[in-house]
């Protein structure tokens, strides 16, 4: 199965995409988390993405697709693959189009998690991120001491989740990921869910459009 999964910030697409990558047993592709763990380990590519990252406004899109390029011919990626937060601008699309036509690899589906702009913000102004275990969790989901639900390691705001930093997150997917959705409408099939759902009726929406790809 191939699929990518879409949507606004916030939208809740990591969180799904861990559900999935367990019931599939899919490579699971994030271009956000890629790109904080070479930020984290301050290699060049890393370097050169963190002021864009911490901005909210996009890497550069041949350093994208280059990344991609390399990860979807891994070994994990062979039984199939789910992307998140990838393609991001038109010319990513493009790039995802020619790319999947070169190596033979066809997309199944699109998956759009659909949510207003108020409710981003307010998910993630509650967004918090283990430091020990990775995990993402929500403030209300934390243990009375304020720390990790999973491990306890402590938990911390996402540098790019500043409240100013989500508008502009929030106007950028509008002014240049929006656009790719039509683009894809006419050439994959793109599945709408409500994403203002609960996790869990979210992933039920998602499992049930899916199975006929399983
Ligand atoms: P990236 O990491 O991709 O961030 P994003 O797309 O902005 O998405 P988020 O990770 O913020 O949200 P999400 O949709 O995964 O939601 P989550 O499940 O965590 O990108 C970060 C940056 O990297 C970009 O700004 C850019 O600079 C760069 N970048 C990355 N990819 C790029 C690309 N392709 N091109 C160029 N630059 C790129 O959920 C959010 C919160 O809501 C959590 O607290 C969660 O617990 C909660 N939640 C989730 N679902 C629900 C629900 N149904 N109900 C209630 N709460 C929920």
């Amino acid at each position: 199965m191939r699929i990518m999964l879409l949507g606004a910030p916030g939208s809740g697409k990591g969180t799904q995409a861990a559900l999935l990558k367990e019931k599939y047993g899919i490579a699971h592709i994030s271009t956000g988390d890629i790109l904080r763990s070479e930020v984290a380990r301050c290699t060049e590519l890393g370097r050169k993405a963190e002021s864009f990252m911490n901005s909210g406004t996009l890497v550069p899109d041949d350093v994208i697709l280059g990344m991609i390029e390399s990860r979807l011919v891994e070994p994990d990626a062979e039984r199939g693959w789910l992307l998140d937060g990838f393609p991001r601008t038109l010319v990513q699309a493009h790039g995802l189009i020619a790319l999947t036509e070169r190596i033979g690899q066809k997309v199944d589906a699109g998956v759009l998690l659909n949510i207003a702009p108020e409710i981003v913000v307010r998910r993630l102004s509650g967004r918090r991120v283990c430091g020990q275990c990775r995990g993402v969790t929500n403030v209300s989901e934390a243990t009375p001491e304020g720390t990790c639900p999973n491990c306890g390691g402590p938990l911390a705001l996402r540098s790019d989740d500043e409240p100013a930093v989500v508008r502009h997150r929030i106007q950028v997917f509008e002014e240049q990921t929006q656009p790719v959705f039509e683009l894809f409408r006419g050439q994959y099939d793109v599945i709408d869910i409500d994403a203002a759902q609960g996790q869990e009726q979210v992933a039920e929406a998602i499992r049930k459009a899916l199975s006929k790809y399983a």
